[in-house]
């Protein structure tokens, strides 16, 4: 599965792409405000895309047609990394179509249903993102939403990418790679906690003390 970091904070992207750790990221209108500070989202979306080496998805915010259309080529037209993100709307669809006969790769976003995600694969998204989480949050199976999209996709063989997203612990993580999503994207906190374990802690004291203690060099 392929990890996306859900953020728009640069400083946390530098650190995990250095490192090695992600294949994309996504941002949201309420990611980027929060990191845009006194920069314009434009600087921090480029600055962004020449950190990663993978799909960048950066999100409209008109909801009719044209202004999504207008905001999504202009999106598109910073960086070749750039993914549009749409919401699950009919407009929506309707950019999303589009942005496909144009080649603008599309992330549809903000999907609750198993059936609206079939018709944004039908509409020729690259990526469909259910909200795992915000679904979970109102007493409902999130991942259960993820594996119906998969099972829908496999039997009609639609080649949009099950992009599961608001994934809030390792435990998201992990369902989201058993019941195969083609991505997961999550907030930089859970990307740390997927590192860590307390035993390979534990276990790598234990080392270093033995062979402290044995005087010995490498
Ligand atoms: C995905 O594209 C969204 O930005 C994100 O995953 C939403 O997560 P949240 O529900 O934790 O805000």
């Amino acid at each position: 599965m392929k990890i996306f970091l859900d953020t728009a904070d640069t400083e946390e992207i530098r650190r995990a792409a250095s490192a090695g750790l992600i294949d994309g990221i996504t941002t949201n209108p309420s990611l980027l405000a929060t990191a845009v500070a006194n920069r314009s989202s434009t600087e921090v979306l480029l600055e962004i895309c020449r950190t990663v080496d993978g799909p960048v998805s950066a999100e409209v915010v008109a909801t009719d047609l044209d202004g999504m259309l207008t905001e999504g080529r202009r999106l598109a037209a910073l960086h070749d990394n750039i993914v549009v993100k749409v919401p699950l709307t009919e407009d929506g669809l309707r950019a999303c179509r589009t942005f496909r006969a144009e080649g603008i790769r599309v992330n549809v976003t903000l999907c609750f249903s198993a059936v609206q995600a079939a018709l944004a694969a039908k509409a020729g998204a690259t990526y469909i993102s259910p909200f795992v989480g915000r679904l979970d949050d109102v007493g409902h199976d999130g991942m259960e939403l993820v594996a119906e999209i998969r099972e829908i996709y496999d039997i009609y063989g639609f080649d949009t990418e099950v992009l599961a997203a608001s994934l809030r612990h390792p435990q998201h993580v992990l369902q989201a790679m058993l019941v195969g999503a083609d991505c997961g994207t999550l907030p930089p906190k859970v990307l740390h906690q997927l590192l860590k374990h307390p035993l390979t802690d534990k276990g790598l004291d234990a080392f270093l003390a033995d062979w402290k203690a044995s005087g010995g060099e490498i």
